[in-house]
């Protein structure tokens, strides 16, 4: 006979539950993320059919540490796989970076009963992840979720693709009055410290030029390009800035465009949180539901202080103090197409 029991000594054998996790608590931390729902869902699904409990935390580690523990079923998290940002919230948490933030969300997990934590989010989060499992022993595993995809160990991050459509399409819309009145604009996307998104839509959208962080482009290289599309009659020009970009924001660079090219008709754009979000595309719904099941699977096999990831369409483990030391460096050959097709 079937029972429920017999079913469950099954499932875990399959999940090739060696840890004795019983209980997992999933979070959203850092900067919210097209995909973050659908990891959550995943997770909590993923849950139900190995027969684990699942806790969710609401507000991140700030939540974490005021005790915002939630039980998540497979019924609660329903339509929730096309859904923008993310429904257990998210934060930056200034007390979690403090030894008696950390003691007092330890013993919020002790209260609850939480043998391990799956933590979404970016570099910051796993920081965080990082030392809380040093200092308690808790079992954590990282999944990265940022739209900045500047986390080493994985190829994309959950919510990049989506944030690299909704720029490519706003931009697209920008070309259309920059062509009717031949103008110059600079547009301003999100990645403080990585350049991921401003050079994918740069190429996407055939940007002029593409500032990054990664790179110092010199006043002087950007004034030639614009002024070799000037004289090659090209009706508008789009120049897309990284917001961490080292010549100026995209105000500053288009003050210092003005100041030596008087007659450009020049606008500036900045697209801020538009960028985080709208529903996932399908792309990072299907990464999101991989990650969230092979994180908590990573769980029951007895692993810990890892950030579940995808490279070359598989999904990887990387120690999680690996994946926060640095991102993917920017491919040179993106580069060289973007200064191949602007010309
Ligand atoms: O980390 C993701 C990110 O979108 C960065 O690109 C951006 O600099 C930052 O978040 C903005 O954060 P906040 O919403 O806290 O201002």
């Amino acid at each position: 006979m079937n029972t429920g029991f017999e079913w469950k000594s099954y499932i875990c054998k399959e999940a090739g539950q060696v840890s004795g996790v019983k209980k997992i608590a999933v979070m959203t931390s850092g900067g919210d993320a097209p995909g973050m729902n659908a990891a959550i869902r995943a997770v909590v699904r993923a849950c139900a059919y190995y027969r684990v409990e699942c806790k969710g935390v609401r507000l991140g580690y700030e939540g974490l540490i005021a005790g915002k523990l939630v039980p998540m079923g497979p019924r609660m998290v329903k339509n929730l796989i096309g859904r923008g940002g993310t429904i257990l919230k998210t934060a930056r948490s200034e007390s979690f970076k403090t030894v008696a933030g950390r003691r007092e969300a330890y013993e919020q997990l002790v209260q609850h009963g939480i043998d391990a934590l799956i933590v979404i989010g970016g570099d910051g989060s796993f920081t965080g992840g990082v030392i809380f499992e040093k200092e308690y022993g808790i079992r954590v595993i990282g999944i990265p979720g940022t739209i900045d995809n500047d986390i080493y160990g994985t190829d994309q991050t959950i919510g990049y693709d989506t944030a690299l459509n909704t720029v490519v399409a706003a931009i697209d819309k920008i070309r259309d009055t920059a062509t009717s009145h031949n103008r110059l604009f600079f547009v301003e996307v999100m990645g403080r410290d990585a350049g991921f998104i401003a050079m994918n839509s740069g190429i996407g959208i055939g940007a002029q030029a593409i500032l990054i962080p990664e790179e110092n482009m010199a006043l002087e290289a950007l004034f030639s390009r614009l002024s070799r599309s000037h004289k090659s009659r090209k009706s508008s020009s789009i120049v897309v800035v990284a917001e961490g970009d080292q010549l100026g924001s995209a105000f500053d660079l288009a003050k210092a465009v003005k100041m030596r090219y008087p007659k450009y008709d020049i606008r500036v754009t900045v697209l801020g949180h538009i960028q985080r979000g709208g529903a996932p595309s399908c792309y990072d719904r299907v990464l999101a539901s991989r990650l969230g099941v092979a994180a908590v699977e990573a769980l029951l096999a007895g692993k810990t202080g890892l950030m579940v990831g995808i490279r070359h369409n598989a999904v990887v483990e990387t120690p999680l103090d690996q994946a926060i030391k640095a991102h993917n460096p920017l491919d040179v050959e993106l580069k060289k197409i973007a200064d191949i097709t602007a010309v």
